[in-house]
């Protein structure tokens, strides 16, 4: 069986999720179903470093969405608009979508869900939060047993390498961010990374998922790390502190509250200063990590690279495999991946 992947998008994202579709050797054996049938870019012209048919070009994403065989389209252009529309009429073709698009689920969540729930279509953003860290699907389910009191994060990864660099070599905020666009770690548009817009989108997302219901990107209270200075983090390095933007989520229990009862969720993301024994003090350069507080559970915390066209890849691609495998275990059942792995030492197992 081929499942056919329609990629929206051929920018960092777009050619690190390319180039591991197109290289499956050694990885999941499910990669061998998935076929890149179309690829959506702005330009034909501009030189594309991926191993994929320039033939599968095209400008024309409208096509691209309705296109008849295509099974999971892959929105990789960002922004809220066209992307919005696009997955819309993607979903009103019975496309599963997979996108790491913070701002559209952030601002336009409920309009997609509700959307794919009547259509039976599949909408996956683990890459949307935390670059290629797991965090997305662990909240939904493995997490989902336990009532959750506070998720902290540092969920961009161009800020808290900016604040590193200024913090371990006292480099210019400008030149630090010069490098991060450089490395493909920014947004298009990095106001949306140091001014803590795309943390905020990202807090937003992983709040509706962690307590229920609608979160609106308004009530999220927002300050980036432009006004930071080197000697501002010298002196927090001094007093024993590290300066990180962070993402928070919690529970707010009134001081009143006679049984402890929370009476609203408060959102925020600002730059805080954190004591060196915090576990979130040590994750630096383009690090993303998650603390998440739950009942029973305790203490949980995600960790791994944040941002940059191969974590980020990893991410949209194991979305992508999952939703092949849903789609397969429809049709046949899938064996085992421990059975039929190729790796030696995973085939001693079985
Ligand atoms: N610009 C984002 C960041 C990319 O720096 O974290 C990953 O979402």
């Amino acid at each position: 069986m081929t499942y056919k992947v329609g990629i929206l998008g051929l920018g960092t994202v777009g050619t690190g999720t390319a180039q591991i579709l197109s290289d499956p050797s050694g990885r999941h054996p499910l990669l061998t179903e998935l076929e890149i049938a179309q690829v959506g870019v702005r330009s034909l012209d501009k030189p594309r470093a991926v191993d994929v048919p320039h033939s599968l070009f095209t400008t024309d994403l409208d096509a691209i969405v309705s296109h008849p065989d295509l099974d999971i389209i892959v929105e990789l252009i960002g922004g809220v608009e066209p992307a919005r529309s696009l997955i819309l009429k993607a979903i009103a073709h019975g496309k599963h979508i997979v996108t790491a698009n913070k701002a559209v689920i952030s601002r336009h969540g409920d309009e997609i869900f509700d959307a794919a729930n009547e259509k039976g279509v599949y909408v996956m953003l683990e890459a949307a939060v935390g670059g290629g860290i797991p965090v997305i699907q662990p909240l939904k389910q493995a997490l989902g047993v336990n009532r959750i009191k506070r998720v902290t994060g540092i969920v961009n990864g161009t800020t808290n390498y900016i604040l590193t660099r200024m913090k371990t070599e006292g480099a210019d905020f400008a030149d630090v961010l010069a490098d991060a666009q450089r490395l493909g770690y920014a947004e298009a548009d990095p106001t949306a990374d140091v001014d803590g817009l795309d943390a905020a989108d990202k807090i937003a997302i992983l709040a509706s998922l962690a307590f229920g219901g609608r979160i609106r990107l308004e009530d999220v209270h927002c300050e980036g790390i432009r006004h930071i200075s080197s000697t501002e983090i010298d002196y927090a390095e001094k007093l024993g502190f590290t300066i990180k933007l962070l993402a928070i989520a919690q529970e707010d229990i009134p001081e009143n509250s006679s049984d402890g009862t929370p009476q609203k969720l408060s959102l925020k993301v600002h730059p805080t200063l954190l004591p060196k024994s915090h576990p979130l003090a040590s994750v630096d350069g383009v690090f993303n990590a998650i603390l998440v507080e739950g009942d029973p559970l305790g203490q949980v915390m995600f960790f791994g690279p944040g941002a940059g066209a191969g974590a980020t890849a990893s991410a949209v691609v194991s979305d992508i495999l999952n939703i092949a495998a849903i789609l397969k275990t429809e049709t046949e059942p899938i064996p085992h991946p421990l059975l039929s792995c190729t790796h030696q030492h995973f085939c001693a197992i079985a």
